[in-house]
């Protein structure tokens, strides 16, 4: 071929720059040192692609050669009615032992064999008490930050709470503090440092809560969402779940709004809320200790307790650092704690309350639906008290303790919790409200699975996915 025309060569010319600057790029390697680069399309990723858009198509297909009526119901039931399935596992008091810790969220799949996130499961759970009795309280703290980092990215949520442990620590109350352990912080101050103003002490302040209601499906809201739903408190739930507002202004007392709540009065009206829908309590709680049925502070559940969590923690993150007790006198709760931050964190507070543990079960199982019908939950989770056999779930599961004190400290067993929920479609009629929910709870050991609780049921509504 001729090329006659100039301005057609440099045409040409011109055109070909960008291919042979990719040529170079590509044979170079430089694309790989730019990370928007190195997520260009190649080959390969296009041929993925095209695969998997051909694979669903498949999927969706009717089986057989239907009528074009049930096939067009088939469709629309499909696409209405999706199935929604949620993957939640809870582990409980780590207390120093990151070998231990790395193990038991292994075998649960919640991460892989480098301490990553695996993204199979979508809620990782700690119910507190990381720092204390061994040496690892550095590396596990930036381990779960850094598993709520990559959790997110592959769209889970680690939730961490402050056990009653995490709490002594930052209230000077260092007892079970190991000699070995201080050494890996250097100095008393630095250690008081890294847990106040430091990163440890950012990470509880801004990613730890003292209590969590985890929804086992969207309809009920994100996590935290206050039960009840229409309280009087109005709390304004934000993005990040823990910040909230009292509307009545930060001077009035709760309390006094709480017992003029309408709510709160008429029983019969909650009741009937509960009959029209059936997915109210179609969530969990997580504390450290446990939700005392006589503890003052149960609702608007969880953001009422998070609050006085937030705020206590804030002025005992702030005070200038008492020397730590032993050998000093311990120097309890700060001046300005005012006495719902002091009922926080006594023994009937969600930090230290072990009734549920302790109490016989004739005692537990007739307070226990109060507690649970209060805090809009089906059932309550919760580590601090140890059995070093067994995950303990009492009354049908409403109760479960996670505690088996899978530290070296204790020597006890390895394990963890995992929920499995599912809703499906019950019948492929488009116009059809029924859905099987299952709940599969079960207790993980290294070497085997116990079914706590398999609960099946078909329910009526329109639960549509809220994302
Ligand atoms: C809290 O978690 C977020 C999300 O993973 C992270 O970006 C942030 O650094 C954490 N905050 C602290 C103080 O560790």
């Amino acid at each position: 071929m001729v090329i006659q025309s100039p301005t057609r060569r440099q045409a040409i010319l011109f055109a070909s720059i960008p291919l042979i600057a990719l040529y170079i790029i590509f044979t170079l390697k430089l694309h790989q040192l730019v990370p928007s680069i190195s997520t260009w399309p190649t080959l390969s990723g296009l041929a993925r692609h095209k695969l998997w858009v051909w694979t669903t198509k498949k999927a969706q297909q009717p089986h057989g050669h239907d009528h074009p009526g049930q096939e067009y119901a088939r469709l629309a039931s499909s696409t209405t009615r999706r199935p929604f399935s949620r993957h939640i596992v809870a582990v409980g008091d780590l207390h120093g032992d990151m070998p231990n810790a790395r193990r038991v969220l292994r075998f649960a799949d919640v991460v892989d064999d480098h301490g990553d996130w695996t993204g199979n499961v979508d809620f990782l759970v700690q119910t507190g008490d990381i720092i204390d009795r061994r040496d690892d309280t550095i590396l596990l703290f930036l381990w779960m930050e850094k598993l709520r980092e990559q959790a997110h990215k592959a769209g889970g949520t680690v939730l961490s709470h402050l056990g009653n442990h995490e709490w002594m620590n930052a209230l000077g109350d260092w007892r079970y503090v190991y000699p070995s352990e201080l050494k890996t912080f250097g100095t008393i101050a630095a250690r008081q440092r890294m847990i106040t103003t430091g990163r440890i002490g950012r990470a509880w302040a801004t990613n730890y809560t003292t209590a969590t209601r985890l929804p086992l499906h969207p309809s009920l809201g994100p996590v935290n969402t206050p039960y009840p739903p229409h309280s009087s408190l109005s709390l304004n739930v934000q993005k990040d779940d823990e910040e909230f507002h009292w509307r009545s202004g930060p001077d009035s007392d709760p309390d006094h709004i709480y017992n003029h709540n309408p709510i709160h009065h008429h029983g019969s009206q909650h009741d009937e809320k509960e009959k029209i829908d059936p997915l109210s309590h179609a969530a969990f709680s997580f504390v450290h200790g446990g939700l005392s049925p006589t503890y003052h502070e149960l609702t608007p559940f969880p953001s009422r307790i998070n609050q006085l969590s937030h705020s206590l923690l804030e002025k005992v993150q702030n005070r200038p650092q008492p020397p730590p007790h032993p050998p000093h006198p311990y120097h309890g709760l700060p001046h300005g704690a005012t006495p719902a931050e002091h009922r926080l964190y006594d023994a009937n507070g969600p930090l230290w309350y072990r009734g549920w543990a302790t109490e016989s079960d004739k005692t537990v199982c007739s307070q226990v639906d109060d507690v649970l019908r209060k805090t809009g939950t089906r059932r309550m989770i919760m580590g601090h008290t140890p059995d070093f056999h067994n995950i303990k779930s009492r009354c049908n599961g409403k109760i479960i303790i996670i505690d088996t004190g899978i530290s070296h400290a204790y020597g006890g067993t390895l394990s963890a919790l995992s929920i499995h929920y599912t809703l499906e479609p019950v019948g492929s009629d488009p116009s059809s409200r029924s859905w099987r929910e299952r709940e599969v709870v079960s207790a993980l050991y290294p070497d085997r699975r116990e079914v706590i609780v398999s609960d099946e049921r078909v329910i009526e509504g329109d639960f549509h996915l809220v994302h």
